[in-house]
């Protein structure tokens, strides 16, 4: 967490400091910039966002700060309580908030932390309100049919995540939003429930999981739940357990977007997985803005596909993906590479791949690096696809759509416009 100064506090800085040495030349009692200050509480009610954080010690105000993309903020208020009010709300946008406590001469800041109005999101920042423990703990003692519907993880994901609960619907890959439902970025997973996942589950075209969905929101092809992990595609880790909702998300939350995990296989990796992006919700579409780290989220698993520049042209002998070697399975294989920036920055380099300024369709990308650069969410969704795509053959020797954003031909043609 950076310590930054706005225009704003600087001029504040500049006027407080001149009358405060003008008067007094006493040592001031100073914010620690090395103090840490946390969210205890982030409810959400119809039109009403309601924020607490700690207090900090010889803070003279606190500023709130308030955004609807991550990106652009403004200053929604400025007082001495540990706790703000927001009316100024619409139901189903996603804001983000971010204190800041200073004295006018050291500044610190909370995390930046999302509100989802009129929902209290139910994974984190629990200090005040561990009622909230209750939407899913009391759940595993329950008796009875219900007992059965979260026997598993993913049953318990599901008793919000059909879309009862939450505004995510992962079943269907809905969002309700304030225009009404619409696509939600991650896609569709099917229809998940009353299923043992201590099994693996495959999904084929046209599948239903129990037959009840509608068909227009069937996948072709899903992460699919209950498989051993260490059998990802591409992958070189031993980790033998099932693949659930929690393999990749942290329900108690994290402060990585969608409280994806920080800490997937992160054995060998001297860093947490950190991920960055943010959605800007409008009334009929949630579009995320990719910063960094969905690469190495994805590649958590499926390590070797991690290549970089130039991967198409050579046979793979090493992985990008800190902590990995490659799997003898990848030994060799030319691997499209990611994490690269999409525009060529030269005229040769654009003759060399024949990569155009521009996309036909867009496709989401990331920008860490100020340009847009490929991500593994360029083309692919993270939990199922439910667009009708011929099938890729598979290293497995099977067939899939392969969670694809477009079919074969239009997916590569989409960039390179030869
Ligand atoms: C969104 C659902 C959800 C909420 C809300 C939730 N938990 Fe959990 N909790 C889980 C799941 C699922 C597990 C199983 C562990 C896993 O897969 O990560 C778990 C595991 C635990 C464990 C076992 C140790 C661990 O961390 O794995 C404890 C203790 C716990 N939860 C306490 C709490 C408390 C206290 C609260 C409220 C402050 C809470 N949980 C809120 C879903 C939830
Ligand atoms: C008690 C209901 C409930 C349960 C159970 C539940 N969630 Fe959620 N979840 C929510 C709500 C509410 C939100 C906030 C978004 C909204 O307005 O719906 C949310 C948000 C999320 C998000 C988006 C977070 C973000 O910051 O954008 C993810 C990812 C998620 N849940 C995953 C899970 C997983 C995985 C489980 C199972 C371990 C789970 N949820 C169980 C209610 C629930
Ligand atoms: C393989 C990893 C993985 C698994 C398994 C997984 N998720 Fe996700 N999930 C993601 C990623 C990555 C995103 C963000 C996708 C994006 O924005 O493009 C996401 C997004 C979400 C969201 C935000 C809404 C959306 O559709 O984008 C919810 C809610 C969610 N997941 C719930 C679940 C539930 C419930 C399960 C289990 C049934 C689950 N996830 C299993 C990786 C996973
Ligand atoms: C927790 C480990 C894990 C993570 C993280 C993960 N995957 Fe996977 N992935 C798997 C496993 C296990 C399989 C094999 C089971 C299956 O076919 O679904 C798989 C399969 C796939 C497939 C092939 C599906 C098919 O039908 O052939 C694609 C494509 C894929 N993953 C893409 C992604 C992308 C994109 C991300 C990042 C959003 C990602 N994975 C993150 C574990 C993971
Ligand atoms: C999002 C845009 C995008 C899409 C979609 C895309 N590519 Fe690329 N591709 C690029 C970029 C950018 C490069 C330059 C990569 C580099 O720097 O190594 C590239 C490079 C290549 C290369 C040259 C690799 C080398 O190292 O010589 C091949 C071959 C290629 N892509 C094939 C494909 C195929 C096949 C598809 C469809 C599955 C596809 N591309 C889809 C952007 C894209
Ligand atoms: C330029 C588009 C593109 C990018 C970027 C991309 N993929 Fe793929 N991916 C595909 C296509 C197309 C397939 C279909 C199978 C094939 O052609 O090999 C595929 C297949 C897969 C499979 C299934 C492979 C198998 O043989 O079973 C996995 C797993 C996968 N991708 C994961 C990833 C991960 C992880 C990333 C990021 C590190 C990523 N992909 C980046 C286009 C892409």
């Amino acid at each position: 967490m950076g310590v930054k100064f706005g225009t704003k506090t600087i001029l504040a800085f500049v006027l407080a400091g001149t009358i405060f040495f003008g008067l007094n030349a006493v040592a001031h009692a100073a914010v620690d910039p090395e103090a840490t200050m946390e969210f205890t509480a982030v409810e959400g009610s119809s039109g009403r966002v309601q924020i607490r954080w700690t207090p900090v010690q010889d803070a003279t105000a606190y500023y709130v700060y308030k955004s609807t993309d991550g990106v652009n903020w403004n200053i929604t208020n400025v007082g001495n309580a540990q706790s703000y009010q927001d009316n100024s709300v619409t139901d189903y946008v996603n804001y983000y908030y971010k204190v800041q406590a200073t004295d006018y001469i050291t500044s610190i800041y909370t995390p930046t932390v999302p509100a989802y109005p009129p929902d209290t999101n139910v994974h984190g920042n629990y200090a005040e309100n561990t009622s909230l423990c209750a939407g899913c703990h009391l759940t595993h003692s329950a008796s009875g049919e219900k007992l059965k519907v979260a026997t598993t993880i993913v049953n318990l994901c599901i008793t919000c995540h059909d879309g009862t609960q939450s505004k995510y619907n992962s079943l269907t890959g809905e969002v309700r939003l304030s225009g009404g439902i619409y696509p939600a970025p991650a896609g569709p997973f099917g229809n998940l429930k009353e299923l043992d996942y201590d099994s693996a589950v495959q999904v084929v075209a046209g599948y239903t999981y129990d037959g009840s969905q509608e068909p227009s929101n069937l996948p072709t092809s899903i992460h699919n739940l209950g498989e051993i992990v260490a059998t990802a595609p591409g992958s070189n880790t031993a980790y033998v357990s099932t693949m659930n909702c929690t393999t990749c998300h942290n329900p108690h939350g994290s402060t990585n977007y969608r409280i994806l995990r920080d800490d997937l296989f992160t054995a060998g990796r001297s860093t947490p997985i950190i991920v960055e992006a943010y959605a800007v919700t409008g009334a009929t579409s949630e579009n995320i803005n990719y910063v960094k780290g969905n690469v190495d989220f994805c590649s958590g698993c499926h390590s070797d596909f991690h290549q970089p520049s130039g991967s198409g042209g050579v046979g793979a002998d090493k992985t990008q993906q800190e902590g990995f070697n490659l799997s003898a399975a990848s030994a060799g294989k030319r691997m499209h590479s990611v994490d690269m920036r999409l525009t060529a920055y030269d005229f040769n380099e654009n003759l060399r791949y024949g990569v155009p300024l521009t996309m036909l369709s867009p496709l989401p990308t990331e920008s860490w690096a100020g340009t847009p650069t490929v991500a593994c969410m360029t083309c692919h969704y993270a939990h199922g696809t439910k667009e009708a795509l011929t099938p890729n053959p598979v290293r497995n020797g099977g067939q899939s759509t392969a969670l694809k954003r477009m079919d074969k031909m239009k997916l590569c043609r989409n960039c390179h416009q030869k």
